[in-house]
């Protein structure tokens, strides 16, 4: 159990340094606008949630991190709540999406928490996750920063992402640019 979170101590500066991101990535593969309520999983300060406002009907931001999610709470809109990635308070199929963006390499359990992403989504729904790719130099550097400064950070390599997904979930795509990937999956009937 680490004695500080680093989001906490983050959360005060998070937007200023990290800035402002237009996700049109996950506009896209998202399928947005939604008629139904979305989910931003390790969302944060709500960075990416703001940009989706107006394109869904009801926004949470859930975050392990109080002092994010303070933050969130101060963009009209959102609607902060605080919990694990691995254990999501929903019941099943609530979502119609369900985004994750930078964050699948910082919770504890990558398997259990992407086994809850699919379960809160609909059928019909989508599920996309944003990852820095690992593969690339520029990511190599970000995680030996993270590591040095004892985060707890696990990359995993776009392709390893989808493969956490049971097969008959549906068909994973995997998307790239220079840093990131996007995996997206849309949900299929049981
Ligand atoms: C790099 S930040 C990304 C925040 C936001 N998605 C964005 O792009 O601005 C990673 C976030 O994941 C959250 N996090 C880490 N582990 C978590 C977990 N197990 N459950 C929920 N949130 C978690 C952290 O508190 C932090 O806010």
């Amino acid at each position: 159990m680490p004695l500080f979170d680093h989001f906490d101590l983050l959360a005060p500066l998070y937007d200023k340094v990290i800035g402002y991101k237009d996700p049109v990535k996950i506009i896209d593969l998202g399928g947005f606008p939604v008629e139904g309520m979305v989910l931003d999983a390790g969302g944060g300060t709500g960075r990416i949630s703001q940009a989706l406002l107006g394109k869904a009907a009801q926004l949470i931001v859930l975050d392990l991190s109080y002092r994010m999610l303070q933050k969130a709470n101060q963009k009209i809109g959102l609607k902060p709540v605080c919990s694990h990635t691995e254990y999501l308070p929903f019941p099943n199929e609530t979502f119609d999406v369900v985004v994750m963006v930078d964050a699948l390499h910082h919770v504890c359990d990558q398997y259990d928490t992407v086994l809850e992403l699919l379960r809160v989504v609909k059928t019909g729904g989508r599920i996309v996750i944003e990852e820095p790719d690992i593969r690339t130099f520029v990511v190599k550097l970000v995680a030996l920063a993270e590591k040095l400064t004892l985060m707890r950070s696990r990359f995993l390599s776009p392709e390893q992402i989808g493969a956490l997904f049971p097969t008959e979930a549906g068909k994973v795509t995997i998307h790239r640019d220079s840093f990131n990937a996007w995996i997206t999956l849309q949900k299929m009937a049981e």
